[in-house]
């Protein structure tokens, strides 16, 4: 292991198995509908590119980029929109697809400007929440502790991780 992480959290083995559950479930529920996953760049690239090739049914895929100017500007709300859709989603199911929620501020943001949709996200960090939000597919709940892996990162590194791991407080200061 890294000297960098504290201790793994999900094994690679564990986020495949409920990755395949999940995309299987996706499947049934949206059997027959135009479904459309859409990931928010960039730590939701790499659950999704997994999840995709778990779902049987045809979907298309698309990103939205969403900035985040720290964590003082996301708790007060403001969250811009960098990268709108490509895809016309109109009619269209949409699937929103997340690397982890912790605040609910993003996911509160893009359910008020878009149509409706559903939420996928990995990782839920329901103790962290300042604004309640609808959580449709959950890989895992996780404890207040900052991950990195599997598409999260800490400063853009870490994100190639295969496993979901805690990070080391005196790495990033012991504030997630
Ligand atoms: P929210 O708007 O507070 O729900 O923030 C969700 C976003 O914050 C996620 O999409 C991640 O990019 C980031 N984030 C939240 N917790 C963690 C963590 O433990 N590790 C890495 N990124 C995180
Ligand atoms: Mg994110």
């Amino acid at each position: 292991m890294r000297s960098d992480i504290e201790q793994v959290l999900l094994t690679e083995e564990q986020i495949a198995v409920r990755v395949r559950e999940l995309g299987k479930e996706i499947s049934r529920d949206y059997a027959g509908k135009d479904l459309v996953l859409v990931g928010i760049l960039r730590g939701a690239v790499v659950f999704l590119a997994d999840l995709y090739r778990q779902i049987s049914i045809p979907a298309g895929m698309d990103f939205v980029a969403i900035s985040s100017y720290g964590k003082e500007a996301l708790s007060s709300g403001v969250v811009r929109i960098l990268k709108d859709l490509d895809e016309v989603v109109e009619s269209r199911h949409v699937l929103l697809v997340e690397d982890i929620v912790d605040s609910g501020l993003t996911l509160q943001y893009l359910m008020d400007n878009v149509a409706s949709l559903r939420v996928c996200t990995l990782l839920d960090k329901p103790s962290r929440r300042q604004v309640p939000v609808e959580l449709d597919y959950v890989g895992f709940q996780v404890p207040d502790e900052f991950l990195v892996g599997y598409g999260l990162d800490y400063s853009q590194r870490y994100r190639n991780l295969p496993y979901i791991a805690v990070l080391k407080r005196d790495i990033y200061g012991g504030h997630s």
